[in-house]
């Protein structure tokens, strides 16, 4: 019980249980670190962030491959390396992993060529470097091989050019995976769920990154904290998004993810939530938080017209739409319209709009 009402009186609920979330903790692990310190993407180098947060489920693959095809779109070249044997980023993007005859577990592990196993996906400038479960036994395997936790970097090192950012999309837990992607990026992101224990774990995983930057990477920085399945119903999700906000200031990006049932469903059809319901408040969050990231990374921006929307001018909401297929022939069928009371689940209110 590290935090108390006296220390934080705006801090949001306990949880049940009666443990406390360890806020001041999490404050004295991130002190150590420069956060957003402004180091823009030199011309012809590609921008590594890795996506973390050992816990699962809190938007690391969502948000991961949706900036993805939001910054794709606005012109600039991707790759999405999925680093996660679970493989939600490479079916999220359309890639079958049963079918695929390499993927990031032989890249780590057998040296294979990261250039050999980068696939295209359906939408123009956004690349995928699969991932397929025997990813999962690599942890095991590498036990014995020297600079296990730079495997990943080195593999990456050289194979990468043509690329502007290149996006890792890390499991959830710190382990040997993790620290190897760690160990590869510039940047960290640590997406962050508007929920209970939102920022319980936040201390390990500043460590984890803290000894990585000691010891493997000294380039690594904290480049930011994405708050993702705000719901604007809950005066829950307020208060979290206040808390982060008051421990870790700017380095929250300003937008705000909003949770929308289009964005839980887009994996399904094999695409991200920008091509498959560009009007959808998801999708415009997502392209919100691309030009927040263009802007934060001074990434150039040359940005083309918005892909016509398949369900109509962004003002319309069509009770019933239908869906295109997916890369590999996924995404027949209707999606369902969103229930009325989702209309209230974005947050009127941008913190951003404020500043
Ligand atoms: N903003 C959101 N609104 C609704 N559902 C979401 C949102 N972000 C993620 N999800 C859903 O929550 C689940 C976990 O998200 P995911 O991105 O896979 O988390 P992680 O990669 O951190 O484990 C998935 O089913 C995903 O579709
Ligand atoms: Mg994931």
């Amino acid at each position: 019980m590290l935090s108390s009402a006296a220390e934080a009186p705006n801090r949001a609920p306990d949880p049940p249980g009666g443990e406390t979330i360890s806020y001041a903790q999490v404050a004295t692990a991130t002190s150590n670190w420069e956060l957003l310190e402004v180091r823009p993407i030199s011309p012809g180098t590609e921008r590594i962030v890795s996506f973390a947060n050992q816990k699962g489920g809190v938007g690391k693959t969502t948000t991961s491959v949706n900036l993805a095809a939001a910054l794709a779109l606005r012109g600039h070249r991707v790759l999405v390396v999925d680093v996660d044997p679970q493989s939600n980023a490479t079916t999220g993007l359309g890639i079958d992993h049963r079918g695929l005859e390499a993927s990031t577990y032989d890249v780590i592990v057998n040296g294979a060529s990261a250039d050999d196993v980068i696939r295209p996906t359906g939408i123009k400038g956004l690349d995928c470097l699969p991932s397929s479960p025997d990813l999962a036994g690599a942890e095991i395997e590498l036990v014995e091989v020297a600079a296990r936790e730079r495997r990943l970097a080195e593999a990456l090192d050289g194979s990468l050019s043509g690329y502007d950012v290149v996006f890792l999309d890390c499991p959830p837990s710190l382990g040997l995976l993790t620290v190897n992607a760690l160990a590869a990026a510039h940047d960290l992101i640590v997406p962050v769920q508007c929920e209970y224990y939102a920022l319980e774990g936040l201390g390990q995983l500043m460590g984890t990154a803290e000894r990585v930057q000691a010891g493997l990477n000294g380039e690594l920085r904290i480049a930011g904290f994405v708050l993702t399945m705000y719901d604007a119903r809950t005066r829950l999700s307020s208060q979290v998004a206040d808390e982060v906000r008051r421990h870790f200031g700017d380095s929250v990006f300003g937008t705000v993810v909003p949770r929308s049932v289009r964005l839980s469903e887009a994996p399904s059809f094999g695409e991200p939530v920008l091509t498959l319901d560009p009007s959808s408040r998801g999708a415009l969050s997502y392209r919100l938080l691309a030009s927040e990231f263009e802007s934060r990374f001074e990434l150039a921006t040359h940005v083309p017209a918005p892909p016509p929307s398949k369900a109509g001018p962004a003002h319309e909401e069509p009770a019933v739409k239908t869906a295109t297929p997916g890369p590999e022939g996924r995404g027949y069928g209707v999606i369902a319209p969103p229930p009325g009371d989702l209309e209230s689940a974005w947050p009127r209110e941008q913190p951003w709009s404020k500043r």
